[in-house]
């Protein structure tokens, strides 16, 4: 008796657990923005709408340097998004501001340095990807298409 119930106990939990991290992964996935649920998703606070810039420059600067042009900060400005109001506040702390500093100075590589714009393009998406690991994993999978070397298919 005693046994079937703690057997019915193990399944159970087993059960929850199993639910609980494919649930996880799926909003990973599927949700671009850091804060799950989205609060209001139509109404993005100023650094989340540097960020979509951001990645959208990234689009077709990607596209440029593959077909060999030069890309300038005029088309692309540096976007100060660490001076911008985040959706979380709590993210505003030392770690943040020094992976921001790693950005921007990778960003001013690429601009100054036209001779090597493939690597050093690949530094400033490799900086996205360093601080959305520690700060905002929802949009990993789309910065990962970023990447030169990214084949949709
Ligand atoms: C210093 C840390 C940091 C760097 C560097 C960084 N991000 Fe972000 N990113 C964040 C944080 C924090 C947020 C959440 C902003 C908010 O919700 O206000 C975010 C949000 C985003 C979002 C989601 C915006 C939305 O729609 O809610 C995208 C897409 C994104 N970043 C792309 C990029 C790309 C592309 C780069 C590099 C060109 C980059 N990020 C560099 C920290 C960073």
């Amino acid at each position: 008796m005693l046994k079937k119930l703690i057997t019915a106990c193990l399944f159970v939990s087993v059960c929850i657990l199993v639910s609980c991290s494919g649930s996880t992964k799926k909003t990973n996935e599927e949700n671009e923005s850091c804060i799950k649920p989205i609060k209001d998703p139509n109404n993005p606070k100023p650094m989340a709408l540097m960020m979509r810039s951001m990645a959208n420059y990234c689009d077709s600067m990607r596209l440029e340097i593959n077909n060999g042009k030069v890309v300038d900060s005029i088309k692309y400005p540096l976007m100060p998004f660490w001076t911008a109001e985040p959706t979380d506040s709590s993210v505003l702390e030392t770690l943040f501001f020094n992976n921001a500093k790693q950005f921007a100075a990778a960003y001013r590589q690429l601009m100054g340095n036209t001779g090597d714009q493939k690597e050093n393009y690949t530094t400033v998406i490799n900086a996205c990807i360093h601080c959305h690991n520690s700060y905002c994993s929802g949009p990993l999978k789309r910065i990962r298409k970023l990447t030169l070397d990214y084949k949709s298919e």
